[in-house]
């Protein structure tokens, strides 16, 4: 059996190892606390306690032998330094020369192309201005030049049944109305992530965020709806349209977007 792990196996890691389970991977999950492992080992991925650390990281060398693809899924986190998540991948990536990992995937994010309008692919320039889109983008770097084949997944923002932005903009003014959505649903997420895994001879950058790209005032009025939160307030700030295209990962493979009415 092909043995897959995914370093840090949370919020999008679990349903993504569960599903790659089916598909007949032996999986395994890292997580920081012995509570987070056996919550794994309970769902049935086999969980190990990794903790990466800018200059001494715990359990990664049992987590990563015999492992032939390695999915990292641990954010920079939003208070960082940018330097501290750099190191920690590349701490992670001297423990992996000399294995057997034959492919590495990063959970990376369109947040490096910037937050200037216009339409972004694969091929566009990059622009990361923030601390953790400026992390991000070092790890893609140290990873494409490692020897071992990657593939770099630039998600849009993360939705769910239970994850959305609009919880944090509560009683905030929400900027650019005008402007438009570029999230991926969780169920997508899994999907498209596990479409690039299953075909082990492709390398490179993909974008995974949903083809719709409703107006954010439009969304954000409607969500807050759909949960029974109070109609949020708006900025009156110019419009920035940005959209990210993510149709290489449909045109090279046999995804399909199924949430792709964000409205809906
Ligand atoms: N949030 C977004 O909208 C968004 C957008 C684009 C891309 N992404 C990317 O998508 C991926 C998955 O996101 P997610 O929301 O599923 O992540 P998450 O649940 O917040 O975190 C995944 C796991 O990473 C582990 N972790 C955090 N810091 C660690 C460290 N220093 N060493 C070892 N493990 C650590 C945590 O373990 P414990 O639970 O034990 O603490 C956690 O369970 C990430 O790579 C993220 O950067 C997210």
């Amino acid at each position: 059996m092909h043995k897959l792990g995914i370093l840090g196996c949370g919020w999008l890691g679990i349903p993504l190892g569960l599903h790659l389970k089916t598909l007949g991977y032996d999986i395994r999950g890292s997580r920081r606390s012995k509570a987070g492992v056996s919550d794994l080992n309970d769902k049935g991925i086999n969980g190990y306690e990794v903790t990466l650390a800018k200059n001494q990281s715990s359990g990664i060398k049992s987590f990563i032998e015999k492992l032939e693809t390695l999915i990292i899924s641990i954010p920079p986190g939003r208070k960082l330094n940018e330097d501290d998540y750099t190191s920690k991948i590349q701490n992670l990536l001297s423990n992996v020369d000399s294995t057997d990992i034959k492919r590495i995937i990063f959970l990376s994010s369109i947040s490096v192309y910037g937050p200037s309008g216009g339409e972004y692919d694969e091929l566009s320039p990059i622009n990361p201005v923030t601390s953790a889109s400026k992390a991000v983008y070092n790890c893609e770097r140290l990873i494409t030049s490692s020897p071992i084949p990657s593939i770099i997944i630039r998600l849009g923002g993360l939705i769910g049944e239970d994850r959305n932005p609009i919880f944090q903009l509560q009683n905030r003014k929400i900027r650019n109305p005008k402007g438009r959505i570029n999230f991926i649903h969780q169920h997508d997420a899994v999907n498209g992530v596990a479409k690039l895994v299953l075909n082990n001879q492709l390398k490179g950058i993909f974008n995974l965020v949903s083809p719709h790209h409703p107006i954010r005032k439009e969304y954000y009025i409607n969500i807050a709806q759909r949960f029974g939160l109070p109609t949020p307030y708006f900025k009156s700030d110019p419009a920035i349209i940005r959209i990210i295209n993510a149709s290489k990962i449909v045109d090279l493979t046999s995804f399909r977007y199924d949430v792709d009415n964000l409205l809906i």
